[in-house]
Parts: C-alpha cells; structure tokens; sequence
C-alpha cells in the first residue's frame, strides 16, 4: 500500500523497502547470507525518440509520429498519439540513475527512431538517433557496462534488416564500440548479433540476438532458411555454452508468439518461429532468462517441455514511448512510458524479482516528472521469485482468478487502460502468454473461449468485472 516517489527518495526502496526487509528477516532466518548474492540490471526498450515533436504547435502538427491523429494533451513529456520528446528520453535515462544508479549491467532492447513514414527519415538520420540515444546513456552511465540489441526501427528503411554485412550495422557497432568486445565486433558487423560472457565472469553468458531477421514484415530474409546464420551460430553458441557450464541470458527486440493485444497477431514468419521455439527447447537448462521488447506493453511468454512443464520465460518489458500503435484492431493500444528493474542471484542466474517504474503521463505533463514504482512481481502476485515455475503460478492466477486478470490488465498498459478485460480480451492474454506456438494457441483460442462461455451469466460477469475493477483502484 506504500507508492514510492522514487526522483524524491532515490534509492530508498531498494536499500529500505518493506518486501527487502521482510525478505532480508526470512534470509536471516533460512538462507544466512542469499541476499548477498543478488545482483540487478536495468531492462529499457522502445524510446522511440520523435525529434520533430514541439508542443507549442498546432495539436495537428506536433509531431510526425502522431500521422493524421492530433496530439490533443501534448505536454513537455509528450502526448499519446506521438512517440518520445528528447524530455521524455532525458527524464526516463536520469530516473534510472536516481532509482539505480550502478546496477550490474543494462539491457537496451532497441527501436530508437519514431514511427515515421521511411521518406521521413533516412540512413544518416536513424543513425544519428541511434548516437544521441547511445550518448545519454553513455554520458548518465559512464561505467556501466550496457548490452544492445537491434530493434526493427533502428534501420533505414525500417524492419528490412539484412543477413548479411551491411554500412549500417557497421555504424552502428562503431557507435557502441564501448560496449562490444572485438569477437562481438565481428559477428554484428555481419548480421548484427553476438555473445560475450556476461561480465566478462566465466559461467556467464550474454546473447545477443538480432531477431528482425523473422519478423514478418522483413522481406529480404523471407525466403532464407536461416539468415545470417543466426539460428545455427546460436545452436553453436548454446552447445558449447551446456558442455562449459555456463547460464545464459537471450536478449532481443521482436519476441516469437502473438500480439497479446490483437487476436491470432504474429511478428514472426512460421518457421521462424518453430525454430525459435525449438532452440528454447533443446538448450532451456542453460538459459536462465530471456528479454525483450518490441510490444511496448507489460507481457510475459512461457516456454514448455514436451511433458508440458514450465522450462522458460521470456519477459517483454514495457517501452518508454507512450505512442498509441495504429496496428488496425487494437484498442487503446497506448502506454504509460515504463522502465525495469530485474534482480538476479548472481550465482545462478535466477531471476528473483522483477520491479517496474512508470510515469504517469498526464500527471507528469501538469506537473513533474516522478518516477514512481508500479508494481513489484513477487508482491503483487504473491510468488517466491520469477523462475518458470513461478511465472506459470501467474499465469495460472491470471487465466484462473478474474481479480488477477484485471490487476494483470492494467499493468500490461503501464497504469494507462484502467478499463475491464472481458471474456475475449482474457482470452486473447492469456493463450499469448500460454502458446508460443501458433497452432496451440489456436487450440488454446477454442478451448479457452468454450471455458469462458461456462463461466455463468453475462450479467454475473459484468458485475465481477466491475468488481475487480474497483478491487485493483483500491490497492493503489
Ligand atoms: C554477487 O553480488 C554480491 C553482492 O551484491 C557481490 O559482492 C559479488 O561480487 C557478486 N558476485 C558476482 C559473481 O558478481
Ligand atoms: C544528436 O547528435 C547530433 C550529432 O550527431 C548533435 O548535433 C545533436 O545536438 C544531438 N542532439 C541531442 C538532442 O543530443
Ligand atoms: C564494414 O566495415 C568493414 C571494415 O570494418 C569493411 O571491410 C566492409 O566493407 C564494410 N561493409 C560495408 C557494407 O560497409
Ligand atoms: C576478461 O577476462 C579475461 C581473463 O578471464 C581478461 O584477460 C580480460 O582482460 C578481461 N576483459 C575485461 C574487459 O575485463
Ligand atoms: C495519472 O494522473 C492523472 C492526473 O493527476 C490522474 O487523474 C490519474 O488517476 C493518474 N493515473 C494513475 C494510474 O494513477
Ligand atoms: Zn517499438
Ligand atoms: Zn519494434
């Protein structure tokens, strides 16, 4: 029941925060000394900086990325119908360093440049946003190690990532040549992906993935089995990674699976999904988490054996840009621009908790802008930490308890659609998060919906969605 400010107490939380005693008495009492061994990163994705955005023009025209639709609240942080003001990106940077300033390392999952017609920007302009976004970052955290990943909107023109050597992925790892180690130099320069070890720590490993090479919408990879060899490099890298010893961390921009927030809504081509899905499968016991973006929303997908236990979780963070996608059939598709903390046993790569901070945009636009914790994981749905068997505990409370659906619902937009999710919108979540695979989440479609039907009277339904609704206004 506690709302951190999180610009006025900075750090406060993490070193004081009621869930940290609480855990640091149970660590007393039955782990002496775990909390030692946690570490935490940063997670941002999605900043989408609009530099044409100005505030004091015309609603109509302030700023590209709002296309026909007027920019009706635009405010010093932004507005919905627009990507990110240079205010937004600098305050959202600057907060991470007030909540967390020297975290283990930081994870950037891409999409840099607006949502722009191509004509609009250019090779040279998309290059340049990428190196003012990677300047404030380097500038606020000068030491800190941050791992990058290629978003489709980080090339011109946009999704047509290659699979093969291009000027732009050499720019681009020019640019982030503070970051990348000369293997790494290598294999991004020839189809921008590559792996370290995550620290330099053996044991540890980082992958990089550039997986706009399978969206749907990149048509030079569309007849290429592999491209750029990134599937087998990884299988390689995977391998070798289990017969090591080490845990790994995938990181990447567009996620395998469904929209969750459009029905039967899939980024990858086919099988480029299957693969995907079966790479998960064959190495998921070295892989200890994976990270990305590209939804903007607040979502999570599990990944199954064949025996239909919980072997991985792939975590989609919420991205800064605030813009409303324009993706015909999504409703209310905006977001309140949010931020990640991941905290992580640095002894195994477990993920403990995940913590994310959001501003809220309205307020944010006629006053300041605080940063405020949103929701704490383990707290808010009441698991031990976010290991797979714990984020199919959520699942399950979300599929099962409509209470946890809507308290669910409202994170997915980061506090910004506080309307009730029906039976169709329940559904559409919950079999996202469920099947990866695109015939089982058919199946999960059908099965879902009949179960739902069963659910007693419409009008019953409507009264536990108002209820709820009420339920999840009340904890804030
Ligand atoms: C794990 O975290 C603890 C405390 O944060 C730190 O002292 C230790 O060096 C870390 N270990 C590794 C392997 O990073
Ligand atoms: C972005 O980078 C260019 C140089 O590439 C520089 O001229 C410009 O001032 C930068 N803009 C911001 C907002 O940092
Ligand atoms: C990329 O840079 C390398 C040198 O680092 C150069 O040999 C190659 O021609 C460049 N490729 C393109 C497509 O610019
Ligand atoms: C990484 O570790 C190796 C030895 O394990 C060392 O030689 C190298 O200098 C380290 N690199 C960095 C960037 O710390
Ligand atoms: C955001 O701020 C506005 C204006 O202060 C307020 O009306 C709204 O309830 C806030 N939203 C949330 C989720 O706190
Ligand atoms: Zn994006
Ligand atoms: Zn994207």
């Amino acid at each position: 029941m506690y709302i951190l400010i999180a610009s006025a107490m900075p750090s406060m939380e993490a070193a004081f925060g009621t869930r940290r005693l609480e855990r640091l008495l149970l660590c007393c009492l039955l782990l002496h000394g775990s909390l030692a061994l946690s570490g935490n990163f940063w997670h941002i994705t999605d900043l989408h900086w609009d530099p044409t955005y100005d505030q004091s023009k015309d609603p109509n025209k302030v700023c590209d990325s709002s296309g026909s639709k007027p920019a009706a609240q635009a405010g010093p942080f932004g507005d919905h119908a627009c990507d990110s003001p240079w205010n937004l990106i600098s305050s959202s940077i600057h907060a991470m360093k007030d909540i967390l300033p020297d975290p283990d390392f930081i994870v950037w999952t891409g999409d840099d440049t607006p949502h722009v017609p191509n004509q609009n920007l250019g090779e040279e302009a998309v290059l340049r946003i990428i190196g003012n976004l990677t300047n404030i970052i380097r500038e606020v955290f000068p030491t800190t190690k941050v791992y990058s990943a290629l978003g489709n909107h980080d090339y011109h023109p946009k999704s047509q990532l290659p699979g093969g050597p291009s000027y732009m992925y050499n720019q681009t790892a020019k640019m982030w040549k503070h970051w990348l180690e000369s293997e790494s130099h290598i294999t991004f320069t020839k189809g921008g992906y590559y792996t370290e070890t995550l620290l330099n720590q053996t044991g540890f490993r980082m992958l990089v993935l550039n997986t706009n090479l399978y969206y749907d919408r990149n048509l030079l990879t569309e007849n290429d089995e592999d491209p750029a060899g990134q599937f087998s490099w990884a299988d390689g890298v995977l391998t070798k990674a289990a017969s090591n010893n080490e845990k790994v961390y995938i990181i990447g921009h567009v996620p395998p699976g469904m929209f969750e927030k459009k029905r039967s809504k899939p980024w990858y081509r086919p099988q480029f999904n299957k693969r995907y899905l079966e790479m998960i499968q064959k190495h998921h016991a070295v892989i200890k988490g994976q990270f990305f973006g590209h939804h903007h929303t607040d979502a999570f997908r599990m990944f199954y054996d064949t025996n239909d236990s919980p072997i991985s979780t792939m975590f989609l963070s919420p991205g800064v840009t605030p813009w409303k996608t324009t993706l015909p059939g999504v409703k209310n598709g905006a977001n309140n621009p949010g931020i990640r903390i991941f905290e992580y046993d640095n002894t195994t790569l477990l993920v403990q908790d995940v913590v994310t901070y959001y501003l809220n945009l309205t307020r944010a636009n006629i006053g300041r802008d605080r940063w405020e914790k949103e929701y704490r994981l383990t707290e808010s749905f009441q698991v031990a930490d976010a290991s797979p068997a714990s984020m199919q505990q959520v699942l399950d409370a979300i599929a099962g308890d409509d209470c946890r659906l809507q308290q669910y619902y409202r994170f997915n937009s980061v506090n910004f659609d506080l309307s009730e999710c029906d039976r169709g919108c329940r559904v559409d979540h919950v079999c996202a998060t469920r099947e990866v695979d695109y015939q089982r989440y058919e199946r999960c479609l059908a099965t879902e919906a009949a179960a739902s039907g069963l659910g007693g009277s419409v009008l019953l339904s409507i009264l536990v969605g108002i209820a709820c609704v009420l339920f999840v206004l009340a904890q804030q």
